[in-house]
């Protein structure tokens, strides 16, 4: 018979079974798990008492650090006030507030906010109304959508099937027809130890023009890429490399979107990486730092003249038939709203442009340490390459997280064998050389 009495309150279960957890070695997590229990401003606190500096902003979205009050209170109070709001048919004035201060954050031009939950949504949401703005301006052969090698834009189909990290794809079939891909911007031998937006590469956006030449312009709807490749491995857009891009989406009446789920929010030292390189995309899409990952948001920016293109036709009929029942859900909003707040109060997108020449020349002190083949560094981020093992893809980066957690206290993120360091904005010099310092003893570890 079932024992249906209530479990006590633990701590630390003795069963991790039942969790499938996201994205994980499970096997080797359950063996040896990493487990959290608190957070306060750079530190994350284990289950066992231990102070862990983060390297990571939780996964790029802790950037006012953690355990803000500002914002725990925010989300109590909006609890308390409406838990929960119908955003179909209905509203709340804190999303019309927070759409707006976002607007108001981005590039002129992009003055309208579509709310979803998560990067993901975000991506398909953005792609979804490519496709629609295309059929409702009579260009309806415009399906096609392109990504990038190494993109990385969530897990939602749409999302894998523009993405370009073969692992992320390959067990799931044909995908979504009528996609291509434009190749990486990374070449190791004419990048490598670059700080900064690399000299060489704006030329790997003219594959677009092959693509167009390939498939014919009045076929392609959209092109979507990161400013900045960060789950791949932190690779930086070379100089003048979305510029080009721009104008030839431009030339070919091509939607140009700028996937910024982590480079959003001041990773660059800029609201949006499109500040940062003066190039306004038509569709810009955001999460993680609108909340400070206290609540889960994501939301996609559009371009005035697309979301005026919906706003036809009978005004009782809804316009553009996509949503999420938690789109603008209220907890979200007050975060979001309370995050902005504490953005523009502390000024960390200053901040982390004041301390990015401090944060990439101390990482650049790593080179030379064994299996490191490159480094790169952008805004608050950087990527170290390690060598792989031989036969053992992503080992040596496994081993360096758990290193960094269980030896070092430092919590690291990976991507296979790269190492990506992206702290909190409100870092400081000296915490940055004691992560730093911290990931030099984790190469040598695992050499
Ligand atoms: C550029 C980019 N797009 C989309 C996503 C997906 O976001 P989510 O995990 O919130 O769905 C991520 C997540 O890391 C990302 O880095």
């Amino acid at each position: 018979m079932l024992d249906k009495s209530p479990r006590p309150a633990v701590t630390v279960p003795n069963d991790l079974a039942a969790h499938w957890m996201p994205f994980t070695a499970n096997r080797a997590f359950k063996k040896n798990p990493r487990l959290l229990a608190g957070a306060k401003d750079m530190h994350y606190i284990t289950v066992d008492g231990r102070k862990i500096i983060d390297a990571a902003a939780g996964m790029w979205c802790c950037n006012a650090g953690h355990g803000r009050t500002q914002i725990a209170e925010a989300i109590g109070k909006q609890a308390a006030a409406l838990d929960y709001a119908p955003p179909f048919q209905f509203g709340i004035p804190q999303a019309f507030e927070l759409a707006t201060r976002i607007a108001d954050l981005a590039p002129a031009g992009l003055d309208h906010v579509f709310f979803c939950n998560s990067g993901s949504e975000a991506a398909d949401t953005a792609l979804k109304m490519a496709l629609a703005y295309h059929q409702i301006n009579g260009q309806g052969s415009r399906t096609r959508l392109i990504g990038r090698v190494r993109g990385y834009h969530g897990v939602g189909f749409g999302g894998t099937s523009v993405g370009g990290i073969v692992n992320n794809r390959k067990l799931f079939g044909t995908l979504l027809t009528g996609v291509d891909h434009i190749p990486a911007t990374y070449d190791r031998e004419k990048q490598a130890f670059t700080k900064g937006e690399p000299e060489y590469g704006a030329h790997f956006a003219d594959e677009l023009e092959n693509l167009v030449n390939l498939h014919g312009a009045n076929t392609i709807a959209a092109v979507i890429v990161e400013p900045m490749a960060g789950s791949t491995g932190v690779i930086p857009a070379p100089k003048g490399y979305l510029k080009r891009l721009r104008e030839i989406t431009q030339k070919h009446g091509i939607l140009l979107i700028f996937d910024e789920v982590i480079t959003g929010f001041g990773r660059l030292g800029y609201a949006f990486a499109a500040e940062r390189y003066g190039v306004t995309p038509d569709l810009l899409t955001f999460a993680k730092g609108v909340t400070n990952g206290a609540a889960p948001m994501g939301g996609v920016l559009v371009r005035d003249t697309i979301h005026d293109a919906f706003m036809s036709g009978p005004e009782h009929m809804v316009e553009f038939t996509h949503g999420y029942t938690y789109s603008a859900h209220p907890i979200a909003c007050a975060a979001g709203l309370a995050t902005l707040d504490i953005y523009r109060d502390d000024k960390l997108f200053e901040h982390a442009r004041a301390i990015e020449p401090k944060f990439a020349d101390a990482v650049m002190t790593l080179k030379g340490l064994p299996n490191v083949l490159d480094i790169r560094t952008i805004g608050l981020t950087a990527g170290i390459d390690l060598a792989s093992l031989p036969d053992a893809a992503g080992k040596r980066g496994y081993s360096a997280m758990e290193a960094a957690f269980h030896d070092n206290d430092l919590m690291l993120r990976i991507a296979g064998d790269t190492l990506a360091l992206t702290p909190p904005l409100i870092i400081n010099e000296d915490q940055v050389g004691e992560i730093v310092e911290k990931v030099g003893k984790v190469i040598k570890a695992v050499a």
